[in-house]
């Protein structure tokens, strides 16, 4: 916690003198509203202060989990689309902020999002094989030699992918229920090994990502700060 004024000034660099008149005038405000209180405490790693209308971003890391819903994009401004961002509770909203990989726009789960560059990198590093686990849905008829094809390592397109294991939780009847570990991530991968192997996928959802488990607790939509093991979890990678 911290005081409003001397948050400012640290951030804005102006005196405290200055920040005082600039909070008395009514040009701060304080998770959306006018802030006219220079010695109130905030916190500095939830609450927006914003100078007129601009948020201050406090370079502190932050760290979320989601559980991402259909119907949301993960890129940070897509023309026409709601964004992961737009869904964000404004307290965990800044403006440094990205989404650790991606999900394609139907894709479901868990979704990490941070302004943390380097932890990103351990998580999306090719060369850290971070396991990804989904869930999935689909029509068709899985091919017999699915699960080998998915050990072997598959050709799509110009790649030839990595060892991935699939669990053929239910199939023959009209959805096949797959569950499928990658350790990468090229683009819509799992829809298409899916494919490759019979299926086309009406329903997919992460469930983990580099041993984190998707908080079955959070509610599709929703998003929390990580605990301190979760991202203690994810530096011992
Ligand atoms: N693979 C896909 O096909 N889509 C996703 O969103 C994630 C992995």
């Amino acid at each position: 916690m911290i005081r409003l004024d001397k948050f400012i000034s640290d951030l804005s660099m102006e005196t405290r003198k200055t920040v005082k008149n600039m909070i008395k005038s009514g040009r701060i405000k304080l998770n959306g509203s006018v802030c006219k209180n220079a010695d109130i405490k905030i916190d500095e790693n939830r609450d927006i202060v914003e100078i007129d209308g601009k948020a201050l971003t406090y370079s502190k890391k932050i760290y979320i989990v989601m559980n991402k819903p259909a119907g949301v994009v993960c890129s940070n401004s897509e023309p026409g689309e709601k964004t992961v961002f737009d869904i964000l509770p404004q307290n965990l909203m800044r403006k440094d902020i990205f989404t650790v990989g991606r999900l394609d726009k139907d894709t479901v789960g868990l979704l990490i999002i941070t302004n943390d560059g380097d932890f990103s990198h351990r998580l999306m590093s090719p060369k850290k094989h971070i396991e990804k686990v989904y869930y999935a849905e689909g029509k068709g008829t899985l091919s017999d030699n699915a699960q080998n094809m998915f050990e072997e390592g598959m050709q799509l397109g110009r790649s030839r992918l990595k060892p991935a294991k699939l669990e053929i939780l239910e199939s023959g009847g009209e959805t096949a229920k797959l569950r499928v570990i990658i350790s990468e991530g090229k683009y819509h991968q799992v829809k298409r090994m899916f494919y490759k192997v019979g299926i086309e996928v009406t329903y997919l959802k992460r469930l983990s990502l580099g041993g984190l488990t998707l908080d079955e607790s959070l509610k599709e939509g929703s998003a929390r700060i990580m605990t301190e093991d979760e991202i203690e979890q994810i530096f011992n990678i």
